[in-house]
């Protein structure tokens, strides 16, 4: 079984669709904790609804980042997991920090990377008049949403998509797109070459490109 641990910030729908397809579709994995940076984040209920472990490392006790950095590798080693998941979770993380998860650490981004990093990206990507949007799972670099991309959810943006209906149509892509990407590691069929992300024995139906509708 391998050990996974998620991190969020707050509405937690990306954690609950993990949890969703890791008992529903039996996966050889397990979650073994759910860190919250923050006591009040929403999220938390999808851990109790499927009796996960929580734990609060409350970023607001830490007068220096670095402080927070370790308070919360301390937390996630203490679980021992396999993959560190990042979903929702809204803290910038030091380099000491991404470097200790090297290639276990990832991330959902809802942008097509390396287009839109950080934040307001639906609003971003209107303002740009991109006609092609969606989101990225990525292996966490040291910049900011950054790293080598695993998977990425595309659609087309329609006359009809003001900010509200495009982050809620990324976001269910999203829910399809995470899971996907997090099976392939826990199959051990990710390998990082060059930078790149290499899917090996490749499966019928396997796509690092999901299209949505
Ligand atoms: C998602 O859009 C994810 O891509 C981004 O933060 C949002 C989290 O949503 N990193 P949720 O907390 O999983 O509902």
């Amino acid at each position: 079984m391998k050990r996974i641990v998620v991190l969020i910030s707050g509405r937690g729908t990306n954690l609950l669709s993990l949890a969703q397809s890791i008992a529903e579709d039996r996966w050889r994995a397990q979650i073994v904790g759910v860190i919250s940076d923050g006591p009040d984040a929403p999220g938390l209920r999808y851990a109790k609804q499927y009796v996960l472990e929580t734990e609060v490392v409350d970023f607001r006790t830490f007068a220096v980042r670095a402080d927070f950095d370790r308070a919360l590798a301390a937390a996630i080693d203490r679980r021992e997991p396999d993959f560190v998941v990042l979903a929702g979770f809204m803290r910038v993380l030091g380099r000491e920090f991404v470097d200790h998860y090297a290639g276990r650490l990832l991330n959902i981004h809802p942008s097509l990377l390396p287009a839109f990093p950080g934040l307001h990206t639906h609003r971003r990507a209107l303002e740009a008049g991109v006609a092609v949007h969606g989101a990225t799972v990525h292996l966490v670099g040291h910049e900011v949403d950054s790293g080598p991309i695993i998977a990425q959810a595309a659609l087309a943006v329609g006359a009809g998509d003001d900010e509200t209906r495009l982050a809620s149509r990324v976001l269910a892509l999203e829910h399809r797109l995470y899971p996907m990407a997090l099976r392939w590691f826990v199959e051990d069929r990710v390998r990082v070459e060059d930078g790149r992300v290499v899917l090996v024995e490749p499966r019928e139906g396997d796509a690092r490109c999901l299209w949505g509708g």
